[in-house]
């Protein structure tokens, strides 16, 4: 059996479609936040998303495009993400945003006996904090998961913690 897992797609259709034809087929797909703001493809990348993940979550930028509030983004990348989101609301209907509107925070599931576990940044459903690898011991000692998926930090990594994957 076999989960796909993604995050932080950022409206980039061209990259979803590659992985998605270079995987071919899946059991799961699992999708850790965010899917709008920056790339020119919010329409694609939301339905595709609507179509195919079963399990997905709420990410900093989709909770900033539906509901308003700030993405806390910074740097150079703000004002590229504040210019990107106006565009993008010109883009989605009123069913995509409502899509992104109504994902939760955090997910919790049973997938081949295991007990997942998924967010954005945190896995207690924090959409903002940039975890480091030195503080995840302690952000996952205590948690009822086998495994812990989050996204937002754009950076690919898998460890083991106390028997749980994350
Ligand atoms: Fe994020």
């Amino acid at each position: 059996m076999k989960m796909l897992v993604l995050s932080d797609i950022h409206a980039n259709w061209p990259a979803l479609d590659a992985v998605s034809r270079a995987e071919g087929s899946w059991d799961e797909l699992t999708f850790c936040g965010d899917a709008v703001d920056y790339g020119p493809h919010p329409v694609e990348c939301v339905r595709w998303l609507q179509a195919n993940a079963r399990h997905a979550i709420r990410g900093n930028h989709d909770n900033a495009l539906a509901t308003s509030q700030d993405c806390h983004c910074m740097g150079p990348y703000r004002p590229y993400s504040l210019a990107t989101r106006a565009w993008h609301r010109t883009l989605l209907g009123a069913d995509d945003v409502e899509y992104l509107r109504h994902l939760f925070a955090v997910d919790l599931f049973e997938w081949c006996g295991a007990h997942f576990r998924v967010g954005h940044a945190t896995p207690a459903g924090g959409l903002f904090e940039y975890v480091s690898p030195d503080a995840w011991e302690d952000l996952v000692a205590g948690l009822a998961a086998d495994f812990v998926l989050l996204g937002h930090t754009h950076v690919q990594g898998c460890g083991r913690s106390g028997g749980r994957r994350s």
